[in-house]
């Protein structure tokens, strides 16, 4: 469903993502694992045509980024790390200027927003965008991009700002489209998102594709023997257990 090879993005003399290689299966949930500052947002503005890599090959459903943008926007789905909504608009206002946008306005459509509202209890589409917290524009973006089908769905960190309940109808909801035939690419710093939600996940660390693989293949790379965690491999690649002298000698 989407191939990236070998894409690399500076800002100025600083290298964000350096020669990355992922791809994305149909019916999978990829989990892109990574400290802050790794290069998880850039990379996924990369993969939806946000910005542009300075090198490398893009292709979404079987199309170039480099001469079809336009035509994969269409057909992909994207939920940013901080929604940027247009805040004078109600609820039910944004979620009809997205369907016209998109040239989706059927009574399907509408169906399935409204269905999706129900699961997330968003009761506030009355209301302006300007009076929402961060959790509750997340799930009117969650729910105006599910409500399109797209093929492809990328998401920011999605669970940040979500409560228990609204973050375990996602994980349903998620399922649910990669079931149907989508894929699904999110970003996460929390291990145990990556490790109950996704199918396959890569760790990124400065720029670079660390490790990647499913859990399990994930978990047997980890130097420790017994029951081993996520969080220990994570740990370990991305070299925070030498810290831990660091912190004992800071004087208190
Ligand atoms: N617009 C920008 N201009 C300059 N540097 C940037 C810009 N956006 C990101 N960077 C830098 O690129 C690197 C990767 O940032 P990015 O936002 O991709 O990280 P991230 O993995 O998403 O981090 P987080 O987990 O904190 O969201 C960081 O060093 C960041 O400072
Ligand atoms: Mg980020």
């Amino acid at each position: 469903m989407v191939i990236a090879e070998e894409i690399t993005k500076r800002y100025g003399k600083m290298i964000a993502v350096d020669s990355l290689t992922v791809s994305i299966r149909k019916g999978e949930i990829y989990g892109f694992l990574g400290p802050n500052g790794a290069g998880k947002t850039t990379t996924i503005k990369m993969l939806t045509g946000i910005l542009r890599p300075d090198s490398g090959k893009i292709m979404v459903l079987g199309m170039d980024m480099k001469d079809q943008e336009l035509e994969i926007k269409r057909r992909i789905g994207v939920v940013p790390e901080e929604p940027k909504m247009y805040e004078n608009l109600r609820g039910h206002e944004f979620a009809s200027f997205i369907m016209e946008i998109y040239g989706a306005k059927t009574e399907e459509t509408k169906k399935r927003f409204g269905e999706i509202c129900q699961a997330f209890q968003i009761d506030y589409l009355d209301r302006f965008i300007s009076d929402y917290s961060h959790g509750m524009k997340q799930k009117l973006m969650v729910a105006s991009t599910l409500m399109r089908q797209p093929s492809v769905l990328f998401l920011d960190e999605p669970t940040v700002g979500l409560d228990a309940r609204s973050a375990k109808i996602l994980k349903l909801l998620l399922r649910r489209i990669v079931d149907n035939g989508a894929a699904v690419f999110l970003t996460t710093h929390v291990l145990e998102i990556a490790e109950k939600m996704c199918d396959r996940i890569g760790i990124i660390d400065k720029g670079v594709l660390i490790a990647e693989g499913t859990i399990h293949e994930l978990k047997a790379r980890s130097k420790k023997e017994d029951n081993v965690t996520l969080e220990d491999l994570f740990l370990e690649l991305t070299g925070v257990e030498e810290l831990r002298t660091l912190i004992d000698q800071i004087g208190d």
